[in-house]
Formats: structure tokens, sequence, C-alpha cells
């Protein structure tokens, strides 16, 4: 039974609002947040919750920040709102950049900024087709990993299979020139071989791709540092550096889709930053102002940008570098390294993994416990002899006691098997942590 007061918000809610990732019209019942801080948040009940998934891997900086609000109101008081468009620039988003600029991968200083990751994405597709374009080749086709999620607009989603490809169920024509290359991840080898004598093959594997496509109409390769929708999953350390070896050799871009990795989620302050590779764009959203307000950029590197100087992008987003939102990822960046949060995803994600495999691996549902910094995830099976996967209309359910609980997870958006991803705000401390793992431990060593 819940208040007089939340059953007419949740009235209300349903007659007006149509929600992503949920059913049209559905009876069920969901939490209203009212109000949050730090790791927690609390509905119209008063009820509290821990937030192991940080609002769709998005709250990573936690509620509550006090100099991200105090930049927000700050600016907003002086310039609520002035395009990138044409040929007008704004104070905000020029001094953002500048700081930006002192801590991004060498040679990514250039960036088209938007409003979320969804945009990032686009752009970075738009850019890299408009960059042989200019450059006299034919190159469009872009190819992406099989369990990979790049966002909802026609390009992002056309890269997005997700596993099962629901995404994709119900929108067609989607934009034309997409493929998908099998994923990294070795619990479920789409080859059923066991790393390391697999020999990486899901990495030589894009060589196949580009070669029967025709390298001279792949334009580039786009893959998230660690997959989050997929159930953070990291890949070998071998993967990254293969595949860039066969781009460099094809002429093909890749783009590092960081909406999730970036600003300290996987315990370094960049996702790529795990590997000795070079990306030629990059897209980030999210961590770069916690999602207080919408925000994202995609990162050109030297190459790209020196390519496309002198080019007329009929591209852009009225909203593009709105200086409020710039103010925000300016007091953002400060915070993350005044208060050392990337250290802290690095430490308190060692130490959660680590009880991960001690304690969890050991229950008679868990086959693997992996990921990076605080991007973990946990996959569970009915019967470990057939790496039977469970339900996904049962795990909903279980993901609800779980709220139930107290605790925000997730499952990972995979056709073939059943992930809980855990990756709480990366200010979490090592006590908030255990109190998150303890109610965790308790509802999957009930699955059954
Ligand atoms: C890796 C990745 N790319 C792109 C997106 C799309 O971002 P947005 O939802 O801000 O449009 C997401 C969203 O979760 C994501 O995880």
């Amino acid at each position: 039974m819940v208040s007089k007061r939340t059953e007419e918000l949740l009235a209300l809610d349903r007659k007006h609002l149509v929600h992503g990732f949920a059913v049209v019209g559905s009876e069920e019942e969901w939490p209203i947040i009212e109000r949050a801080e730090g790791v927690k948040c609390w509905d119209t009940e008063g009820k509290a919750y821990y937030d192991a998934a940080s609002q769709q891997t998005s709250n990573t900086l936690g509620h509550g920040q006090k100099e991200i609000i105090d930049a927000i109101c700050e600016q907003a008081r002086k310039l609520q709102f002035a395009h990138l468009l044409s040929r007008q620039s704004n104070v905000p988003i020029i001094e953002y950049a500048a700081e930006l600029a002192k801590v991004v991968p060498p040679g990514m200083a250039h960036f088209f900024f938007n409003n979320g990751g969804t945009e990032a994405v686009e752009t970075s597709f738009k850019l890299t087709r408009l960059y042989w374009h200019v450059h006299g080749k034919p190159k469009y086709k872009i190819i992406s990993l099989q369990d990979g999620f790049h966002g909802a607009g026609l390009g992002a989603a056309a890269a997005t299979r997700a596993g099962s490809g629901a995404f994709w169920t119900g929108y067609a024509p989607l934009a034309a020139g997409f493929i998908q290359a099998p994923t990294f991840y070795c619990n479920r080898c789409a080859f059923n071989l066991k790393y390391p004598s697999c020999d990486i093959i899901c990495a030589r594997y894009v060589e196949k791709i580009i070669k029967a496509e025709g390298a001279d109409s792949v334009a580039a390769y786009v893959a998230e540092p660690v997959m989050g929708a997929a159930g953070n999953v990291a890949p070998p350390p071998e993967y990254f550096p293969i595949v860039r070896q066969i781009c460099n050799d094809h002429d093909v871009f890749m783009i590092c889709d960081e909406v999730q990795t970036a600003f300290g989620r996987t315990g370094k302050l960049w996702g790529q930053e795990h590997w000795p590779v070079s990306w030629d764009i990059m897209t980030v959203a999210k961590a770069i102002n916690g999602c207080y307000l919408p925000f994202g950029a995609t990162l050109l590197s030297d190459r790209v940008f020196e390519g496309l100087k002198g080019t007329m992008v009929w591209h852009g987003f009225t909203q593009h570098g709105n200086p409020i939102c710039a103010a925000a990822a300016g007091a953002a960046l400060k915070i993350i390294f005044r208060d050392k949060m990337v250290e802290n995803a690095e430490k308190v994600g060692a130490y959660v993994l680590e009880r991960l495999n001690r304690e969890f691996k050991e229950l008679p549902s868990v086959t693997d416990c992996s990921g990076l910094g605080m991007m973990l995830g946990i996959e569970v099976v009915k019967d470990k002899e057939t790496m039977t996967p469970f339900d996904g209309a049962a795990m909903q359910k279980w993901v609800r006691k779980v709220l139930e609980r107290g605790l925000y997870v997730r499952m990972a958006l995979a056709k073939d098997y059943t992930r809980v991803r855990f990756n709480p705000p990366i200010i979490t401390t090592q006590k908030e942590a255990d109190e998150m793992l303890d109610i965790l431990y308790t509802a999957i060593a009930e699955l059954k």
C-alpha cells in the first residue's frame, strides 16, 4: 500500500508519460524519486535506496555536489543561453574546452559539444563519414559489437544490437551501413573457445569483416572500452591493440564510445587508458557533469580535426554548447580531481571485485565476476554445468525484489546470458559498497 499522494502521482504518470525502456501505459508500480544525497535516493514514500546503478550509470559523481549546483545557479544568473551554431560562441564553453583539453588523451583536444550520449555518437558517425567524403573516399560502413550499446538515434540504434536486437524491432529502416562483429566476453565466447588459446579470434575477426565488406567502404569501428549495457564486460588485454593494428592496416577509424566509461568510472580518467591504444574519435556524456544537466561531447583527434579543416559542417543542435551545462561540467571536472574520485573508483572497485570473487563466486548461480574499477558485473545462471541463463522476465521480478530491499541494480541487455551490473557512483566509500554488497549477496543467494 502506498500513500494517497504517491497513488495520485502514479496515476498522473500513467496518464501523461511515455517512459523509455518501459511498456506504454504499464500498470506496474515504480518508485517516484523525490530527493537524493550522495549515493542514496529517497522516493515519495520516504523509502531510501542505495543506487548501485548510478541512475543508469549517469549519476556517477553522486547527488548533491555543491560546487556543480553553485556553478549552475551562478551561470544561470549571468547567461542562460547562447548558441554555438554558425559564427558565434560563448564564454563558459570556451573556458570548459580549455580545461578539458588539459586532461584528454594525447591529440584529442578538439570538441563538438552536444546534449548527451546519443548525440555524441551520431556526431561521431556523421563527422567520420564527412571526413572520408571530403577525402574523396566512399567509406561509410560502421562496424560495432554485437552486444554493444550506443544510443537511441537512428544511427546510434543501428549500431546497437544490444544482444537481442530489441532496439531495432519496429523502427526499420534504421540508418544504413552498420555491421556487427562478435563481442569479447570470454565467459560467453562467440566462437566457443577459451582464452588465451583462442588467439583472440574475436579481435582478428574484425579484419575478416573489413575484407568481406571491402576496406574501401568501411569508415570506422566503434566500441565501448568496457561494455556497459552488456553487463560491464571488459575485453582481454590483447583485444584493442589487435583491433588497432587491423584498423591501421585498412585505414579504418576507431571510435571509442566512452559515454559510460569516461571521467573515472573504470578507475582511470578515460576507459581507453587501460590499453596502449590511441583512438581517432571518442564520445563522452553522463559523468561529464554527473547528469545534473544534459551534456556530452565528441572528441576529435588531430588527424580528424586537421582533415576536416576548411569543411563546412552542416550538422549541429540548437542547444549544443549550452553555457549552463558547460559551467556544470567545469565544476564537475574540478571536483573529480580535488576529491580524487578516479583513485576512489580504482581502490573501492578493486575491493568490491575481490569480495565478489571471494564470496559471490562460491554461490551456486554465479559463473563470472569481472569488470574494471566501479564498472563490475556478476553473471548468474540457472545451472553451472549447462550455463543456462535465467529467464529475462523472472530476472526483472528479482530486480524489483532487490529494489524493495533498498538497492538499485540493473541487468545486462543481453539475450544469451543474465548478468547483474554493479556500478554505484564513483564516490562510494568501502563501507557503503559493503552495505550494498550485503543486500546483493542475500538476493543472489536466493536465486534458483
Ligand atoms: C556507451 C553508450 N553510448 C551511448 C549512450 C547513449 O547515451 P544517451 O542515453 O545519453 O543518449 C549510452 C547510454 O547509456 C551508452 O551507454
